[in-house]
């Protein structure tokens, strides 16, 4: 099935990655299958943060991913490929300025637009199911400053409101394209994301436990680690070092 050929809209639920996590465990979603929310009560960000979202305004969703045990080895490039294909669809709208903060945030200028949480179901060594929770915002305007640091919307660069739903369908497409690449040609898909990776070639403030430091952001390899040049090449996977 093709990415977003179902897409069911939950009006509440607590988070939509926890719901299709249950739909796959109860053997009710397939491949392609997607869940959209109006409003998640319990959305999970990156590292045990919270996700908030105004109600009716955002694409919140999770697309199931059938991984029929594909090497888990490619695990970053899987995720470089939800996070081009969001990337795709915001410039599509926001046009030039749009990149991707490593590892997957979707950004406008220096401004995040979005998040992707990506939760893997492995069974032993085999990689069983992806879900790809996707949180972009489109519509809303307002946000609480002490929650997230500054964000921006689609309405925001455009000036015009989106059709939600209309928008997710689109999304999928984009999706869909970039899943085709992951399973024919893996080592484009690198390449195109260190091509829009925010910052690249530029100095860069990182902090690595309590330590301050500046780097020169080179890219990024296939197993999603982030290569730097001080005065060495170093790299660092997600987790042991963090933007300032
Ligand atoms: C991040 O921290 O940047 C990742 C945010 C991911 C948010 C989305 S919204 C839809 C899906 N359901 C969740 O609970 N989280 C993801």
């Amino acid at each position: 099935m093709k990415l977003g050929a179902d897409i069911v809209v939950l009006p509440t639920v607590d988070s939509t990655n926890i719901y299709a996590i249950q739909e796959v465990y109860a053997h009710m979603a397939s491949h392609g299958m997607v869940y959209f929310a109006m409003e998640q009560t319990a959305g999970k960000g990156q590292r045990g943060k919270h996700w908030l979202s105004a109600v009716g305004e955002n694409i919140m969703m999770s697309v199931v991913f059938s991984m029929d045990n594909r090497s888990l080895d490619s695990q970053f490039l899987f995720s470089s490929s939800i996070a081009l294909g969001c990337y795709d669809f915001y410039k599509f709208y926001a046009g030039d300025e749009v990149s991707v903060k490593w590892p997957n945030d979707i950004y406008w200028r220096d401004r995040k637009a979005g998040g992707i949480l990506i939760e893997n179901l492995i069974q032993g060594s085999e990689w069983k199911w992806a879900i790809a929770g996707i949180g972009l915002n489109i519509n809303q305007t307002r946000f609480d400053p002490a929650i997230s640091r500054n964000p921006v919307s689609l309405q925001q660069i455009r000036g015009e409101e989106f059709d939600l739903l209309g928008m997710t369908r689109q999304l999928c497409e984009f999706l869909e394209t970039r899943w085709l690449q992951y399973n024919q040609n893996q080592r484009s898909l690198l390449s195109d994301y260190n091509q829009v990776l925010f910052r690249k070639g530029e100095q860069i403030k990182l902090k690595k436990e309590n330590r301050a430091f500046e780097a020169r952001l080179d890219g990024v390899d296939e197993y999603g680690r982030l290569v730097i040049f001080t005065s060495m090449e170093e790299r660092f996977v997600h987790g042991e070092i963090e933007w300032q």
